[in-house]
């Protein structure tokens, strides 16, 4: 049968104290909508409804490349009235409506699927997805009367005897669409100003309707996300899942509890991982390398058997197989690192090309740059690529030896086995073979130095007899 998705994210969430949309606070790096969305379009329903509010340009944007159909909600009348807003879009729709928060995203999907197999072989008319919890907490209690449920009371209008109840309301749940209509009934809360879905639960049992309740999860997954302390608890769970799950997959960890990884970065086998370390993005990382302390890499392809030294940041970049990056090096974007290339300490390279076994070891910049193969870059070179105006390109060919301290004005550009003298500044393109040095020829003067001082003693002696 027929499944269609409603996700009602057009809360305000003012309980996280942000400007942002509450729906778009990140979890390991993904907006938690999206993550709920893309737990249900793992289900592959026929559609899927976002309730919005009216300024929703951001929630669109973090749900760009999923086909979902969005609901605006005018003013945060509740729940209720957000599932109604819903409604337009689902006329006509024969099947189960699952109907889930924004603000739950460490749900599965494949908790979604065993809930909605529950609702059909129960033949419930709704549905809810429950769990067990004790202690302080706002969810909505689960009100049964043996084993049928008969009401959803909000923790704030529940008595003390239903504030015991321990099982309580996910906000996830399956409606048959014959049964949407009693959202319409949904009368406002007088003392909160608004509409409860939880109320067509009573209003469903009053009918002689089927109210089913499935305790299929726990608390860990089924959170709902009001508060930083949640979102921080439900970042350190997800965070734990997924590198105990790279761990099953070969990959060891120094420290787990202080590595950060995003949903939708891959890593291969033996590949070690120091303390501190974030991987961010859709970043893939080979085999057999090694990440040590406080490395950031975002949005980057790692090649195997390549080490990441100490406290370096690789950004949108390309690094190949055996090369050494690091310590304190920052590889900005649209860089590529060719096979066995060594960056060394307080290098910044920015949107370049670095052919195989080049070195570029110590304390330089280079930007907007086409490096060959086997360069050996020296200390201290930079590459002069900003004119004030426009960003110029800098060419060095293979086997190009670069001496340290060289300023290369681009746009320039070194031929093939060319050699630059230690503290050149390059303006003229520099012939394959030849060498270039650009710097005053040195001259001695003999005895410098020791007049030097002759005259300084002169001079104290006449100031001592005065
Ligand atoms: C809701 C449930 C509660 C349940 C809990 C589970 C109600 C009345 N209560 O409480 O029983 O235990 O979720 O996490 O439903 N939203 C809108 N428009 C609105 C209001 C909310 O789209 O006008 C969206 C929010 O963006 C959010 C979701 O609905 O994603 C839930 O709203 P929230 O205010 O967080 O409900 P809770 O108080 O947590
Ligand atoms: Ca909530």
């Amino acid at each position: 049968m027929n499944v269609a998705v409603v996700i009602l994210a057009a809360g305000l969430g003012t309980r996280m104290k942000s400007s942002l949309p509450k729906v778009l606070h990140k979890v390991c790096g993904k907006p938690m909508v999206r993550l709920v969305a893309e737990a249900a379009a793992a289900l592959k329903p026929e559609k899927i409804i976002v309730v919005v509010g009216p300024e929703s340009e951001g929630i669109r944007a973090a749900l760009s490349g999923l086909s979902v159909e969005f609901g605006v909600q005018k003013r945060p009348l509740g729940t209720g009235d957000a599932l109604k807003v819903a409604m337009s879009s689902l006329r006509g729709f024969q099947g189960d409506v699952l109907v889930l928060g924004g603000d739950t995203p460490l749900i599965s999907f494949l908790t979604l699927r065993l809930f909605l197999a529950h609702h059909r072989k129960m033949r419930e008319d709704i549905s809810l997805l429950s769990f067990r919890v004790t202690g302080s907490h706002s969810y909505g209690r689960i009100v049964r009367d043996g084993n049928r449920v008969d009401a959803i009371v909000e923790d704030r209008d529940a008595n003390e005897e239903q504030k015991k109840i321990e099982e309580v309301n996910s906000g996830i749940y399956a409606i048959k669409h014959s049964c949407l209509e009693l959202v319409k009934r949904i009368k406002i809360n007088k003392a909160k100003g608004e509409y409860y879905l939880t109320d067509i639960v009573k209003l469903a049992v009053d009918k002689g309707l089927r109210v089913g309740g499935h305790a299929l999860s726990d608390e860990l997954e089924l959170s709902g996300i009001n508060t930083r302390q949640e979102l921080h608890a439900a970042e350190k769970f997800m965070q734990r899942k997924i590198v105990s799950a790279w761990m099953s997959k070969g990959v060891s960890f120094i420290d787990a509890e202080s590595v950060f990884i995003h949903q939708g970065a891959e890593l291969g086998a033996d590949t070690i991982i120091y303390p501190n370390v974030l991987i961010e993005g859709e970043t893939t990382i080979g085999r057999g390398c090694v990440l040590y302390p406080s490395v950031r890499i975002a949005g980057c392809r790692i090649g195997n058997d390549v080490a990441i030294k100490d406290s370096t940041v690789i950004e949108e970049s390309t690094v190949m197989d055996g090369a050494v990056v690091g310590p304190f090096a920052h590889i900005r974007p649209q860089s590529v690192i060719g096979p066995s290339v060594k960056i060394g300490n307080f290098v910044e390279i920015k949107k370049s090309v670095l052919g195989a076994g080049t070195k570029a070891s110590h304390l330089s910049y280079l930007g907007d740059a086409e490096i060959g193969k086997n360069v050996n870059i020296g200390a201290g070179t930079i590459t002069c690529n900003y004119d004030g105006k426009n960003k110029n390109k800098t060419v060095i060919e293979d086997d190009v030896f670069i001496g340290s301290d060289t300023q290369l004005i681009a746009p320039v550009s070194v031929k093939r086995g060319a050699y630059v003298g230690a503290g050149s500044t390059i303006t003229k393109d520099v012939p394959a073979e030849a060498l270039a040095v650009s710097r005053a020829e040195q001259r001695i003067i003999a005895g410098w130095a020791k007049k030097k001082t002759a005259v300084k003693n002169e001079k104290l002696r006449k100031e001592s007899k005065r």
